[in-house]
């Protein structure tokens, strides 16, 4: 998705946005400087096209607020605070898997000569068809180095015996290629960025064991040639209807999303071919669906050996080799394994003996205009560096986050409110007060009276969409709720293996044919043994 990228990749570094963004009909809009308030620019475009970005409602060209305002805004959102929230915190991290299974370009796990014109354009397209954990799939010559030699199931690694629990095999990603201690540290996995941070890591994990699961499910007499393929499809759409049915419920309002997925889109692509190659719109990427870092935790009840708030968020990212570098070992430490039963609440799967008290379950933070304080000072690694002093702007996700909608000339809140009314959505316009008050989230009183006044009328839509969610219980409605369940129906769509495309299709992993939720993906993937869900006990 990144022009950089592949060079990036050699490099050992990771990142989790884009640089540039390619917007159809566009060009590549980029910018001179690291995150700084460099004016946008349209850069020449040299190189076959990024990953396809669209520009879903108008231009927001002289709606943009200048470095002071952003700085302010940064500051006051990235302060801390905010309130507690009632989504299970490992949703936090699935919406991070989520969001690199839509903006994994594939044809970086795919040999070059191999890449025909038309993979190309998909491979660098948004759908939920889980490219994130199969790459370009077993036959392919740069992603065979991620499944076994029975080219079905996908690998495995082992942890490294610490805190008194053993090493333990199918609990770490696997890793171990290459000769110098960061190549073994690497991730063998497509997509680098869910080693970004521990929490992401295992949420891949389960994905993986998932998948091996279902694989193991299937009649004897699938031959082994299909046996891949056809596992493959099952879990993608158990996926798409976990999310549809679950995750995206949790943080939008459910009317929104039932209403787009019963009636269908009203203001992105709306009528094009369930087969054409989706794009994804950049008021998605750099606004609404970034709702995600206004979930994350400063401190997790991680597991029984980091218990009572002691798993920092920064342990996260140092238990990772893509934010930090697994706590200087090439393999994560087993008194780091997740504790799956902190993170997801199987109570709703009734499975009382897999409930943990209420005092050592995590919930996260409130979809709010704030963001916790350790966000203001990100590790290098996780933005692509450089590193910088402590209070740097640069590594200030809230200030990144409005830069880059600055960047890319991102219509305001009101424009897209405004916009989608004359699409025919119904929806109530948050007025002044609102966006100056909000509902004990960010401080606006930092700024100038003429800077508030500024800010007030023309909004950045991802501050705009948090404020909507803070007037709604910590759940996105009106413009925020819209953009995320259209382009999600849409990149579901888009995916071969959809939900969309096949409305016959009906789970078969969860308690019955119409529920399949998260808990009951973990319950499959990890065979529902307290041992494997939380092997610290
Ligand atoms: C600890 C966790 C996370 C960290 C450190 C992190 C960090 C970042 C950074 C540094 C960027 C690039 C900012 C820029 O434009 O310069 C980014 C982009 C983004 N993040 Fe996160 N993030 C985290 C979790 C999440 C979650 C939970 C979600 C959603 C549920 C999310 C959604 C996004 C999206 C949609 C983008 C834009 C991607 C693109 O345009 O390619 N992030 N994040």
């Amino acid at each position: 998705m990144r022009g950089s990228r592949a060079v990036e990749q050699e490099a050992g570094v990771e990142k989790h946005g884009s640089e540039s963004y390619f917007v159809v009909g566009e060009g590549l809009l980029a910018e001179s400087a690291e995150g700084r308030d460099a004016a946008p620019q349209i850069a020449a475009l040299a190189a076959p096209p990024p990953f396809r970005f669209s520009r879903m409602g108008p231009n927001g060209v002289n709606h943009q607020p200048g470095e002071s305002i952003r700085k302010k805004v940064g500051r006051e959102m990235a302060a801390g605070g905010g309130g507690a929230g009632q989504i299970p915190a490992g949703f936090t991290y699935l919406g991070q898997f989520i969001d690199h299974d839509l903006t994994f370009d594939k044809t970086n796990v795919m040999l070059g000569a191999n890449v025909s014109p038309a993979q190309l354009l998909q491979g660098r397209s948004p759908s939920l068809d889980l490219d994130s954990l199969y790459g370009a799939g077993p036959q392919d010559p740069e992603s065979a180095k991620f499944y076994e030699s029975d080219g079905i199931h996908l690998k495995m690694g082992k942890t490294k015996a610490a805190g008194g629990f053993p090493a333990m095999d199918g609990f770490d990603l696997p890793r171990g290629a290459g000769n110098t201690t960061p190549q073994k540290r690497r991730a063998i996995i497509p997509d680098r960025r869910n080693d970004e941070n521990l929490a992401v890591a295992q949420t891949h994990l389960a994905m993986i064991r998932f998948h091996n699961r279902v694989a193991d499910s299937l009649p004897a007499a699938v031959p082994p040639a299909q046996r891949f393929t056809q596992a493959r499809e099952l879990v993608t759409k158990h996926y798409q209807w976990m999310i549809r049915t679950d995750y995206l419920r949790r943080i939008c309002a459910e009317g929104v999303v039932n209403n787009v997925f019963s009636q269908g889109r009203k203001a992105f692509e709306v009528g094009v071919p369930a087969t054409e190659i989706p794009t994804m719109p950049i008021e998605f990427a750099v606004a609404a669906f970034r709702l995600g870092h206004s979930m994350i935790r400063s401190a997790y009840n991680w597991n029984k050996a980091f218990d009572n708030g002691s798993g920092f968020l920064q342990y996260l990212f140092e238990f990772s080799a893509g934010g930090g570098n697994l706590g200087d070992a090439t393999r994560l430490a087993s008194d780091w394994i997740a504790d799956f039963r902190r993170l997801y609440d199987f109570g709703e799967a009734n499975k009382p003996n897999l409930e943990v008290p209420a005092a050592k379950f995590n919930r996260a933070m409130r979809i709010d205009t704030t963001l916790v304080n350790p966000l203001k000072n990100l590790p290098p690694e996780t933005f692509g560096g450089p590193s910088v002093d402590f209070d740097d702007p640069r590594a200030n996700l809230a200030f990144r986050n409005l830069t880059r909608a600055r960047m890319v000339r991102l219509a305001t809140g009101q424009q897209m409110a405004t916009f989608l009314q004359g699409k025919g959505v119904s929806l109530t316009k948050l007025t002044k007060p609102q966006i100056r008050d909000g509902n004990n989230g960010a401080d606006l009183s930092l700024l100038t009276q003429t800077q508030r006044e500024a800010f007030l009328k023309d909004t950045p839509l991802w501050f705009y969409i948090l404020r909507e969610a803070e007037f709604n219980g910590g759940k996105l409605k009106g413009v925020g709720a819209r953009i995320v369940a259209e382009t999600f129906h849409r990149a579901i769509e888009g995916s071969q293996a959809s939900i969309v495309r096949d409305p016959t299709f009906r789970p078969s992993f969860g308690p019955n044919n119409t529920t399949f939720r998260m808990v009951d993906l973990l319950l499959f993937a990890f065979e529902e043994k307290k041992a494997l869900l939380a092997p610290l006990g």
